[in-house]
């Protein structure tokens, strides 16, 4: 599918504006279009996809606004929100999974949808490289250190939004699954008790754990939980403490003195975050 979103008489556009926007949707909805199923799974999973990209924009615009974004600024977050997680819909229609280990990495399969389909065919080089840049990142485990201030800051806010609304949906699934195992969320790991050595020091260390290092469900919910350590923005920090996903998490795991002990440290933390000046 190619679709040219302006005349390509006109200017190039240097500049996310509501028009533009509305421009970007429109494109979005018409190519998720393309994915829908007779089959209820499959199309439960598209629309799960095309609920968070709606929430990850909400998400990087409440975050925005607790940053005085420009309104030009806001449009730009929003657009990025928007197209992050399009390679989605492909990755689930080919491979049936959304874990990028046993299919691909979803980022770069999302900047190459956007790039066969020219969706910025008309924009500015500088703000389409910003665009893709600031996606192809958003999964990475941390940004380059050799990029442009602006594009960490986009990134970072991307990143922020993005886990704000995947710790809604783990938590969502922790209070609600009553027993009904989604591997999609828990990455195929074993329920056996205990948390492994590696998780439980990084963690207590302040450091984000490794993916390596998983070896249990019960590692991967402390896992989740240490993604507070990769949190940008004040209003992020706010928001998680204000929605209890600490909580939610911690309620999904057994009563030991490890458990017990993460969720202190990264409690603590997550409170003294939430008074920083950011
Ligand atoms: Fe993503």
């Amino acid at each position: 599918m190619f679709l040219t979103i302006y005349d390509k008489k006109t200017k190039k556009t240097d500049t996310i504006n509501k028009k533009v926007l509305l421009s970007l949707k429109y494109w979005f909805t018409e190519y998720v279009k393309a994915f829908y199923s007779e089959d209820a799974d499959f199309q439960q999973n598209i629309d799960m996809k095309v609920e968070h990209t709606r929430r990850v924009c909400r998400e990087i615009i409440d975050i925005g606004k607790s940053l005085n974004l420009s309104p030009k600024e806001l449009f730009l977050a929003e657009a990025i929100a928007l197209l992050h997680d399009v390679g989605r819909f492909e990755q689930y229609a080919h491979y049936q999974t959304f874990v990028d280990y046993y299919s691909e990495d979803h980022a770069e399969l999302g900047v190459k949808i956007i790039r066969n389909n020219g969706v910025l065919i008309n924009f500015d080089k500088q703000i389409s490289d910003l665009i893709l840049r600031t996606i192809l990142y958003h999964n990475r485990a941390e940004l380059p250190k050799n990029e442009t201030e602006r594009c960490l800051f986009f990134s970072k806010l991307l990143r922020d939004a993005d886990k704000l609304d995947i710790l809604r949906v783990v938590t969502n699934y922790y209070q609600e699954n009553n027993g009904k195992r989604n591997e999609a969320l828990e990455l195929n790991l074993p329920d056996l008790p205990g948390i492994s050595d590696n998780i439980y020091t990084d963690l207590l260390a302040e450091r984000i754990a490794k993916a390596k290092d998983l070896k249990t469900l019960n590692d991967f919910k402390l896992f989740q939980m240490g993604w507070i350590y990769d949190v940008n923005f004040t209003r992020t920090f706010q928001l998680i403490r204000e929605r209890r996903y600490l909580e939610k998490i911690q309620n999904a795991l057994p009563k030991t003195e490890r458990v017990l002990r993460v969720y202190l440290k990264i409690n603590t933390f997550l409170k003294r975050k939430c008074y920083d000046k950011c």
